[in-house]
């Protein structure tokens, strides 16, 4: 796309794009002078659709009229109501229903898969991971190792980048994986770094795992509702995620997590088990005997928190309704757009380390700053900018295609080099 670099430009962008209307459909937080925030923050928390009141208040008016029966008799029946999340959750990692569901939060999915598909050994007692994970996995995959009686030092192997660069190569985790991935167990990757803003080859990654006999698992947190991925036919063995990103299920929402089919059946695999796990035709019997559900849901442990899951329909229903194609298309275009005004005007302030390679990247830029550091991200704080400081030196920039604008995007650069 040939970008120019004057606001008619951005005007003439946002009245052809065909996702415009969605912006409408979300709250977006004002400024102390009644205008629209510049929200860059859906990489940490997705704004509130505005129908989400309407499917919460739908659980409430059932639980107020009929209690305990709404179990059965709600209007969206509580028991069953995971499932009418299934269908579209997979759509968004690229899954077969029976390979998704959402349960729990992500650190705690993590564990749970761990569980299953982190078994070391003597000889295979190592995870490998990207170097700067997010600390949550980072403890996740520590406490685990420490849990089997091995010692992080030694089991613990994070893939650093080249001296002197910020960005993983594909090409060096499989020459790793090539020389020592027969004392590997578990690879464990984000889809997306939140920090970097790299998105990882995922099946490249999963395939040169596969060749050395080890399992491979992601942390989608940045990537779910964010890129195009195809969890199943990339063979992925399992990924978890949140849902409060790019998602929208608000703070704190339910996490999503997949295990693939080829493993869901899989009763040689250790699982930590549940009451809602197990058969649904025969939970009620109370017996002790424990036949799983022959799906992802085996996994569940804990009845469903049907608010959170309401909240999460509700943009679980705008993203079916956009398509994640569309989003993509606008996603690419949009970070597209705002590399391209940050070039135009750079003066050496600031360094973008996420790569220029748009199928390594999701909607994220993470900016280095250079000599000003923190006085610029509270500069764009003060204007109404919304976005986040990751220490030490870089401000996070997500432009989401479902509510930002490519206005959003003009006025926030005029903004940064003011
Ligand atoms: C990449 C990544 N992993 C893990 C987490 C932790 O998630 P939770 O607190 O939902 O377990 C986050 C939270 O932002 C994250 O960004």
């Amino acid at each position: 796309m040939q970008y120019q670099p004057d606001r008619i430009f951005a005007i003439e962008l946002d009245k052809t794009d065909p996702l415009a209307s969605y912006r409408s459909r979300f709250y977006i937080p004002k400024q102390p002078n009644g205008e629209d925030v510049i929200y860059f923050a859906g990489n940490s928390l997705g704004l509130q659709p505005k129908t989400v009141r309407e499917y919460v208040e739908q659980e409430l008016k059932d639980w107020e009229t009929l209690a305990v029966e709404g179990h059965m008799h709600a209007k969206n029946p509580w028991l069953p109501y995971h499932e009418f999340l299934t269908e579209q959750t997979a759509k968004i990692v690229g899954a077969n229903p029976n390979e998704v569901v959402n349960m729990n939060a992500l650190t705690v999915n993590l564990h749970l898969m761990m569980v299953s598909f982190y078994r070391p050994n003597a000889n295979r007692n190592k995870i490998l991971i990207e170097a700067k994970a997010f600390p949550s996995d980072h403890y996740a995959v520590q406490s685990q190792i420490r849990f089997h009686g091995f010692d992080p030092n030694t089991s613990l192997v994070e893939m650093n980048p080249r001296e002197g660069e910020t960005i993983i190569r594909i090409e060096d985790i499989e020459e790793y994986l090539e020389n020592e991935g027969d004392s590997i167990a578990l690879v464990m990757f984000a889809g997306v770094n939140y920090y970097t803003g790299q998105a990882f080859e995922m099946e490249r990654i999963t395939n040169a795992a596969h060749e050395k006999g080890c399992f491979a698992g992601f942390d989608l947190a940045h990537a779910a509702g964010n890129l195009i991925m195809n969890l199943h036919d990339w063979n992925v063995d399992f990924a978890v995620w949140c849902t409060y990103k790019y998602l929208n299920g608000g703070p704190g929402a339910i996490a999503g997590c997949f295990v693939h089919e080829k493993h869901v059946t899989d009763d040689s695999i250790p699982k930590f088990l549940g009451w809602w796990g197990g058969d649904k035709k025969t939970r009620f019997l109370m017996e002790h005997k424990f036949k799983p559900i022959p799906t992802v849901e085996s996994w569940q442990l804990s009845n469903s928190p049907i608010l959170q899951l309401a909240s999460l329909k509700a943009s679980l229903d705008i993203f079916d309704e956009a398509g994640m194609k569309a989003l993509r298309e606008k996603s690419e275009k949009l970070t597209g757009y705002l590399e391209y005004l940050i070039k135009q005007r750079n003066s050496g302030l600031i360094e973008i380390i996420t790569p220029k390679d748009k199928s390594q990247r999701g909607c994220q830029l993470s900016l280095r700053t250079k000599a000003e550091g923190k006085k610029l991200y509270q500069k764009l704080i003060d204007s109404g900018v919304v976005c986040d400081w990751r220490e030490p030196d870089v401000i996070r920039i997500a432009p989401v295609p479902l509510y930002n604008t490519f206005s959003d995007v003009y006025n926030f650069v005029e903004i940064l080099f003011r």
